[in-house]
C-alpha cells in the first residue's frame, strides 16, 4: 500500500498556562510519587531477576526513580532464542499488518502518552521540556510514521518486465536477528533502532543505555500495546560486552544497528570480524558514532545568527548531543562582537533541575561523563595556549552539573578543538578574517569525525566555498543554521569518517541495510 510522506508531528511549546505544561507536571509528580519496578522483556514475557539497577535523575541523584533488573548470559540467549522463534510469522506477516502496528505506536505517543515519554526523558535523561518534546514525542513519531512511508516507497520500486517475462523483487527481512544498541541521550535513537530493522520483518535483541533505561521502558510498553506480537523485539539489560559476546558469537546474527562511540563500535565490528565464518551471511553493521561538530562564520555573517548557532548548538541538553557545535572558528573582524554577546547570552541560560521549566541546563548524564567532562575544563584552565571566556565550574553534590564553558584556544588543533567531549563545552578559536580559504582547510583536517558541521555568512561565494571544501567533513551540512535538530523526513541524519557509517537515520538509505532482496524471474 502506498503511505504517503506524513506531517511532521507539531511540537508543543510548554507556555506557561499552557493544558500541555500541566499535564506534563502532573506526569512527572506522578512519576516521581512512585518507584519503578522495570523488567526485562523476553519473549512477550516480562523478566525480573532479582539483581536490580537503580535509576536515578542525572540533576537530583537522591531520588530513586525505581529500577530494572538486569539479565546474564541465559538472558542474552533466550531473548535471541525468543527472537529467532518469532521470525518465521513475523517475517511472513502482511506488511501493511506490520506497519499498522508502528502507527499505532506512533498515534498512541502523540495522543496518550506523549507527557509519558517526555517525562521519562526528563527525569531519566535529565533532558528539559522542551528537548524532550523534540526528541521523545515529535522524532520519535516522525521516525515510526516516516519510516512506513519510505519502506511503502522501497516495495513498490519494482523491475521491469517484457512480454513473456515478469520480474519481481521480494525485499526480504534478513535471515536471523538484529542486535540494537541505543544510547542515552535520544529517546528518538532508542526507539528507532531496534523499531526500524523490526518494521522491514527482522527480529530484535534491543540493549539501551542503563541511562537511557526509564525512556527505553515505556517505548517497549507502547509497542506491546500497539500490537507488537510477542519476541518480535526482545529488550534485555546487561553488560554491553556480554551481549555483543553471546550475539556475535550467534551463527543467526543478521546486523547490528548502533548508535554510541566509536571506540565501542569497532570493537564490535573486530568481533564481528572474527566471527564471520560462523554467520550465514555477511551481517550488517550499521552505526553512527559521534562527533566533533563545528560552526565556521565567516567575516561576512550577521552576528546574532552566529551567535545563536553557538548558544543553542552547543549547549542544549548540555552538549550531549552527537551533532552539538563543539568548536567554534571566529573571524577577527567580528570576535570581539561574537564573544561579548555569547557570554551575555551563556549568563541567561539558569542550569537546575527539569522539573523546574525555566531552567536551559539541567545535568549532564552520570558521574563519569562528569569527571570527564570536568578533567577536559580543569586541563583547560592550568593551560597557558587555552582562555575559559564563559563558565568553567561544576559541581556534582545534588546532580551532575556543568556550567555551559567557553574555552579559547590559541591554537586550532588544541585539544579540546579536536576531541570529542560530549558535554556543555564550547572551543572557539578566533582566525583571521582573510585567510578564510585556509581556514577551511583547518576545518576539514583537524578531526577524525565528520557528523555535523555549520557557515555563517551572508557573502553567497562564502557558502558555496565552504559547501565544497567541506564536502567531506560533515554528513550535515548547515548554512547559516545550528549544527542540531535535524528533523525526519527533512534532514536524513548522519555522518561518515569516524562518526559512523552514514546510513541516514530516517531515510530509505537506512532501511535498505535491514531488507535482502530477492529478484525473482518468471517466464510463461
Ligand atoms: N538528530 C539529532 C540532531 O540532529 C542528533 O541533533
Amino acid at each position: 500500500f502506498e503511505y504517503a510522506a506524513p506531517a511532521n508531528e507539531p511540537v508543543l511549546s510548554y507556555a506557561p498556562g499552557s493544558p500541555e505544561r500541566a499535564a506534563l507536571k502532573k506526569q512527572l509528580a506522578a512519576f516521581k510519587a512512585e518507584v519503578a519496578d522495570i523488567p526485562m522483556y523476553i519473549g512477550g514475557k516480562e523478566v525480573r531477576t532479582g539483581n536490580t539497577v537503580d535509576l536515578r535523575p542525572p540533576h537530583e541523584i537522591k531520588h530513586k526513580l525505581g529500577h530494572f533488573h538486569q539479565g546474564d548470559a541465559s538472558h542474552v540467549k533466550a531473548a535471541i532464542a525468543a527472537a529467532l522463534e518469532a521470525r518465521e510469522k513475523w517475517a511472513n506477516m502482511d506488511w501493511e499488518q506490520r506497519a499498522g502496528i508502528f502507527l499505532r505506536a506512533a498515534d498512541l505517543i502523540a495522543t496518550k502518552y506523549r507527557f509519558h515519554m517526555n517525562g521519562a526523558t526528563m527525569l531519566g535523561q535529565s533532558k528539559n521540556a522542551f528537548q524532550a518534546e523534540i526528541d521523545s514525542a515529535c522524532e520519535l513519531i516522525d521516525f515510526l510514521r516516516y519510516n512506513v512511508h519510505f519502506l511503502s516507497e522501497i516495495y513498490r520500486q519494482q523491475p521491469v518486465s517484457a512480454p513473456g517475462i515478469h520480474n519481481r523483487m521480494e525485499y526480504r527481512p534478513l535471515e536471523g536477528f538484529v542486535l540494537a544498541v541505543t544510547p542515552f541521550n535520544f529517546s528518538a535513537i532508542a526507539g528507532n533502532l531496534p523499531t526500524s530493522a523490526a518494521m522491514c520483518g527482522n527480529v530484535v535483541v534491543w540493549k539501551p543505555a542503563n541511562t537511557q533505561v526509564f525512556a527505553a521502558n515505556m517505548i517497549m510498553k507502547i509497542l506491546i500495546e500497539a500490537g507488537l506480537p510477542e519476541g518480535v523485539i526482545n529488550l534485555v539489560y546487561a553488560g554491553g560486552p556480554l551481549i555483543g559476546d553471546i550475539c556475535f558469537a550467534d551463527p543467526h546474527f543478521a546486523g547490528i544497528h548502533f548508535t554510541g562511540s566509536t571506540g565501542v563500535f569497532q570493537t564490535m565490528w573486530k568481533t564481528i570480524g572474527e566471527n564471520i565464518h560462523k554467520y550465514k551471511s555477511y551481517p550488517r553493521i550499521v552505526g553512527e558514532t559521534g562527533g566533533k561538530d563545528f560552526v565556521v562564520i565567516h567575516k561576512s555573517a550577521d552576528v546574532d545568527i552566529a551567535v545563536t548557532a553557538l548558544a543553542r548548538g552547543a549547549f542544549e541538553y548540555q552538549g550531549q548531543k552527537c551533532s552539538a557545535a563543539s568548536r567554534a572558528y571566529i573571524p577577527s573582524n567580528l570576535a570581539d562582537e561574537i564573544k561579548s554577546k555569547l557570554v551575555a547570552e551563556i549568563n541567561t541560560m539558569k542550569m537546575g533541575t527539569t522539573e523546574d521549566f525555566s531552567n536551559f541546563i539541567n545535568a549532564v548524564i552520570d558521574e563519569r561523563s562528569f569527571d570527564k567532562i570536568a578533567q577536559y575544563i580543569d586541563n583547560a584552565k592550568n593551560d597557558p595556549k587555552a582562555k575559559i571566556i564563559a563558565g568553567g565550574n561544576y559541581n556534582k553534590t545534588e546532580g551532575y552539573f556543568i556550567e555551559p564553558t567557553v574555552i579559547e584556544a590559541a591554537d586550532p588543533r588544541y585539544v579540546t578543538m579536536c576531541e570529542e567531549i560530549f558535554g556543555p563545552v564550547l572551543t572557539i578559536y578566533v582566525y583571521e578574517a582573510d585567510k578564510f580559504e585556509d581556514l577551511l582547510t583547518t576545518v576539514d583536517t583537524t578531526s577524525e569525525y565528520a557528523l555535523t558541521g555549520a557557515i555563517i555568512a551572508q557573502d553567497r561565494y562564502a557558502v558555496e566555498l565552504a559547501t565544497r571544501r567541506l564536502v567531506n567533513s560533515a554528513g550535515n551540512f548547515y548554512i547559516n543554521d545550528k549544527p542540531t535538530g535535524a528533523v525526519v523526513g527533512q534532514q536524513p541524519f548522519g555522518g561518515a569518517r569516524a562518526s559512523g557509517t552514514n546510513d541516514k537515520a530516517g531515510s530509505m538509505l537506512n532501511l535498505y541495510r535491514w531488507l535482502s532482496a530477492r529478484s525473482i524471474k518468471e517466464t510463461f
